[in-house]
């Protein structure tokens, strides 16, 4: 039966633990405001972001956004699952682990998350060994045919599943595994009260994450069967929109410069064969925010190196754009056509291969463009300055934008001259104002986790709750807008510890954004944060009224006249209300 810590053991520790000294042993910090600063270790970085807090036992990279609590943090230097991290962290502590372990089984999600970890691993295992015996001899020589050799298989963990069609379901059930736990973990199918094994004579690649758990398979046919490849579809702990595969290995890649993004399995292992690092590939969907954000965390850029067909092209222009949403520095590495990395590799080489240089996203943009339009017509030019000069308009850094417009004076035939006035038709970060581009840049790096907006007031108002300066009773859950902060909110106010609070948060950008907020630098004595935390009050309250406004507005639409009046009525007294607040905040503000 699985255990857990008593959490007011967990409690205890988080209690004597001290994460200042902790992190000290891997990276020096000094003291500056009421934070500790230093170099992050899970980034390359020059000049220190990584912020400790001390009172509330958390730290966040302001650089690379990584965020957590001290056990988070144990658990990404040491590479160890959470309870692992509570071991190491009572040993450095001197404090004896708990007499008794509390049973899960209340945490029902929880221990069935816990069974499909194992029924995979257990999977997994099988389909290797399977790989050695004459049964799996078919599949092994198709691997050899890839040129793969033994080390990677190992190292990969590649298996290769049989022909029958329940014989894994037999071998786990053999195991005690139940047949309901196999069907949850994607393993088996089920039909009409018959089962059979999900994946049949297939080379299966396990999907391993961060952690080393085996979140669910690929299967690559072996002949033209269809489909081609055959995924673990989504179950409690498998989500194709965050999983990348080769995460695992990812994580025992430090200071590196990129991370190579390609579009499949084979990729990935014919790259890292050759000894390139840092690769990984998305599993059979299109990249996705969640994903890019992921990725961010290992290197300060990413390069797609996407199938050089037209279908992978395509692909790379929506994963530009996803890399671009979420600022993150993205380069492309191109092939000739027809060929992916993994034929570009095995038929040239490692070396003509690391040769190849990556073009820049807005080349890469530029490039699209005047394929898909023709540009050895006038008009086609013309089209072609006009879009281009639109894209030309984002490139913030002036140099670059100098070569860009050169290179574009001479494929479409206009003046530089021209068309810098066409980037300023289009809204030209670098020629409009200085005031514009400090509000753009103010958009831009605005999170975009807990809402669309981010709102400011309610991240300030948290950061004003977590930092303990304000009177009791003087903020409520209720206060905050989104359920996210409201959940965090009612958790601060029932008197849980940010440290504890961050264990919970699952989403990694949640969790970072709520790092930021706990390790802010907030208003330093309790006066001025009461006044910074009612100025946040305010403005919620305002946005709370408004959107009340616009739905009254909007019932008004399909309301009869008499309905109509009190509607009217409603929202009159709603806009005094709202006015009276303003001039609440326009006399503070005289003050
Ligand atoms: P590709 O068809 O380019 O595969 O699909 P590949 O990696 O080059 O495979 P080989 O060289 O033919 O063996 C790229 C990725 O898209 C997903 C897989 O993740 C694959 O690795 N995919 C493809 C699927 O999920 N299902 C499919 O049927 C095909
Ligand atoms: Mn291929």
């Amino acid at each position: 039966m699985a255990l857990r810590f008593p959490s007011s053991w967990i409690d205890e520790l988080y209690a004597r633990a001290d994460i200042v000294q902790l992190v000290n042993n891997y990276l020096p910090l000094k003291k500056k405001g009421h934070n500790y600063w230093g170099l992050c270790p899970f980034h390359n970085e020059k000049t220190p972001s990584f912020s400790v807090n001390q009172e509330l036992n958390v730290y966040y990279c302001f650089g690379c956004k990584a965020g957590g609590n001290i056990a988070q943090f144990v658990m990404e230097m040491e590479r160890l699952t959470y309870p692992e991290a509570l071991e190491y962290i009572a040993k450095l502590v001197n404090m004896p682990l708990p007499q008794t372990m509390v049973p899960k089984e209340d945490e029902d999600l929880q221990s069935l998350k816990e069974r499909i970890y194992q029924a995979n691993e257990a999977a997994a295992r099988y389909y290797h060994e399977l790989l050695w015996t004459p049964e799996g001899a078919k599949v092994l020589e198709y691997l050899r045919k890839r040129k793969m050799d033994d080390n990677t298989i190992r190292k990969f963990g590649l298996g290769a599943s049989g022909q029958e069609w329940d014989r894994l379901s037999q071998v786990l059930q053999q195991q005690g595994f139940s047949l309901e736990e196999l069907q949850k973990a994607g393993l088996i199918a089920v039909k009409e009260k018959h089962h059979y094994d999900m994946f049949r004579d297939r080379v299966m690649f396990p999907i391993i994450n961060v952690y080393g758990k085996v979140l669910g398979f690929g299967g690559r046919a072996l002949g033209d069967a269809q489909p081609k490849y055959l995924n673990t579809a989504d179950t409690p702990v498998f989500n194709k929109r965050y999983g990348v595969y080769a995460a695992n290995l990812l994580r025992n890649q430090r200071n590196l410069k990129r991370v190579l993004l390609v579009e499949g399995y084979m990729d990935v292992i014919a790259l890292v064969q050759q000894g390139l690092q840092g690769v990984v590939a998305t599993l059979g969907t299109a990249l996705t925010n969640e994903q890019a954000r992921f990725l961010k965390r290992f290197a300060p850029e990413v390069w797609v190196a996407y199938d050089g067909d037209e279908a992978g092209q395509m692909a790379i222009e929506r994963a530009v754009e996803i890399f671009r949403q979420e600022s993150i520095p993205v380069k492309v590495l191109q092939f000739p056509e027809g060929m992916d990395p993994d034929d570009m590799i095995n038929q040239h080489g490692v070396e003509a291969f690391s040769k190849l240089r990556p073009i820049s996203d807005v080349s890469f943009t530029l490039r699209r463009l005047e394929k898909k339009l023709d540009i050895s017509s006038q008009d086609g030019r013309t089209e072609y300055a006009k879009q281009a000069a639109k894209i030309l308009a984002e490139v913030p850094d002036p140099v670059e934008l100098d070569l860009y417009v050169k290179e574009l004076s001479l494929r479409s035939g206009f003046s530089r001259e021209v068309l810098l006035a066409q980037m300023q038709v289009a809204g030209s970060r670098i020629l409009v104002t200085k005031k514009k581009e400090s509000e753009r840049k103010a958009v831009r790096s605005r999170p975009r986790v807990l809402t669309d907006e981010g709102n400011a007031a309610e991240q300030t108002l948290l950061s004003l709750l977590a930092s303990g300066k304000l009177p009791v009773d003087f903020v409520k859950s209720g206060d905050f807008l989104t359920d996210t902060y409201q959940t965090i909110a009612a958790r601060l106010l029932l008197g849980e510890q940010p440290v504890k609070i961050m264990t919970t948060i699952e989403d990694e950008a949640t969790r970072s954004l709520v790092g930021k907020l706990f390790t802010q630098e907030v208003i330093g004595d309790p006066a001025n944060a009461m006044a910074a935390a009612e100025e946040c009050l305010n403005t919620l309250r305002k946005q709370r009224i408004n959107a009340e406004i616009d739905i009254l507005k909007k019932n008004m639409e399909t309301q009869n006249a008499e309905q109509k009046v009190e509607t009217l009525k409603e929202i009159m007294r709603l806009t005094v209300e709202l006015s009276g607040i303003q001039r609440a905040q326009a006399k503070r503000k005289e003050v």
